[in-house]
């Protein structure tokens, strides 16, 4: 057993997670639903520091505003009694039917409209909760078929619409910062913006890009055959790792929202020890919250929900010291030396060379012995095996 989770963890939960009653393509709800505030009071109480949700997990689509109102007091009084930190909200723009062809690139330009109007009037309320991070899922933005979509208009319209809300949070002057999220597929057959890399080159193009960064998924990389660590290094050395949805994932398959941990193991250990330790080299790092976007399964009560999102603090604890033990490990240190892994932190040309110094440099190529270079060990598996013996061990 490891420790229990405090406030410092920062450890942070949508209030979709634990509040997913087991409703899935082929069957009812499981579980029944609870109030928002209970959710919230019993994830504080396993130790959890902050919560998030969509606009309608709190406030259920369609309410008027006098009722929205009342909901939203209750609300933030509880989250208050209960000392969480509402870090992130985000906007459902993919539950109502509306939203069937997606939200700021549907075909329709009328229900474009109302997806912005619906996400600009959620930045208010993320910004009059204190949140720090907005997440903009475009989960239904996307198409089944190749022909009923124009994919130039579409990323247009994305632009436009993202490049709105960007502005929007400027011109009244809100501490938030955008996070998109990136996910292949699901509902749709193919999701615009599919991975972290497609999420980098659109954020290139915005106007507003500057507040605009990442909230990359596990799973949401694992489906698309990726490797989530690696895609939470690019987002870093972008300046784009704006938030994080843990959770876990096995292979290529339908998005499983498993806890953190029960997926791939390996990975999840890269990953804690990427949030928690840093590259190897130095360089950027990630400062914000440890947030979960899982599913309690399908086949747990309330009981399994509470101990489903412990399990997901846990793990994360026990695999960041486990990956504090393995970078202090002398034998480690003497692997990732003997790796080169350091040694890629050195440029490539030298302070001040210039590529005509490097062409006058016949150890460079003419006299370099490739063969001799060739014949290097890195071990690397060695490498591997000692950080799974750290894991296991
Ligand atoms: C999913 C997504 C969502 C988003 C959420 C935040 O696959 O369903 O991960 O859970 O994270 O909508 O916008
Ligand atoms: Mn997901
Ligand atoms: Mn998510």
């Amino acid at each position: 057993m490891t420790r229990k989770p405090t406030p410092e963890d920062r450890f942070s939960f949508g209030l979709w997670t634990v509040g997913w009653t087991g409703r899935d393509q082929f069957g009812e709800a499981s579980r029944p639903a609870l109030d928002p505030w209970e959710y919230a009071a019993r994830l504080a109480e396993l130790g959890a520091w902050g919560v998030t949700f969509h606009d309608d997990d709190v406030v259920p689509f369609g309410s008027p505003d006098a009722t929205r109102e009342q909901i939203l007091s209750t609300f933030k009084q509880a989250t208050e009694d209960a000392g969480l930190t509402i870090e992130m909200v985000t906007t459902n723009t993919f539950s109502h039917p509306v939203f069937k062809d997606g939200a700021l690139t549907s075909n329709d330009r009328s229900v474009r409209r109302f997806a912005l109007r619906k996400v600009l009037r959620n930045v208010d309320l993320a910004a009059e909760l204190g949140a720090q991070t907005f997440v903009m899922w475009g989960g239904r933005d996307g198409a089944e078929y190749d022909g009923a979509k124009d994919v130039n208009a579409a990323l247009d319209r994305y632009r436009e619409g993202i490049d709105a809300v960007a502005g929007y949070v400027k011109d009244q002057g809100y501490g938030l910062r955008i996070a998109l999220e990136p996910k292949p597929n699901e509902p749709r057959g193919d999701i615009l913006l599919p991975t972290v890399g497609h999420a980098l080159a659109f954020i290139a193009q915005l106007d507003n890009g500057d507040i605009v960064g990442l909230n990359p998924e596990t799973g949401h990389e694992q489906m698309a055959g990726l490797n989530y660590t690696h895609a939470l290094a690019q987002a870093l050395w972008s300046g784009k790792l704006f938030h994080i949805d843990l959770n876990g994932q096995r292979s290529i398959k339908f998005d499983q929202d498993l806890v953190f941990g029960h997926g791939d193991l390996l990975s999840a250990f890269f990953t804690v020890d990427l949030l928690e330790n840093g590259f190897p080299g130095g360089g950027p790092r990630y400062t914000g919250p440890r947030h979960f976007d899982y599913k309690p399964s399908r086949t747990e009560g309330l009981s399994g929900v509470w101990e489903s999102a412990a399990a997901n603090m846990e793990t994360y604890l026990l695999l960041a010291e486990k990956a504090r033990a393995y970078r202090a490990d002398p034998e480690v240190q003497a692997a990732l030396e003997a790796a080169g892994v350091l040694e890629l932190a050195e440029p490539t040309l030298a302070a001040g060379e210039s590529v005509a110094d490097l062409l006058a440099d016949r150890t460079a190529f003419e006299d370099f012995d490739a063969d001799a270079a060739a014949a290097r060990e890195y071990g690397f598996v060695r490498l591997n095996q000692l950080a799974l013996a750290h894991l296991v061990g």
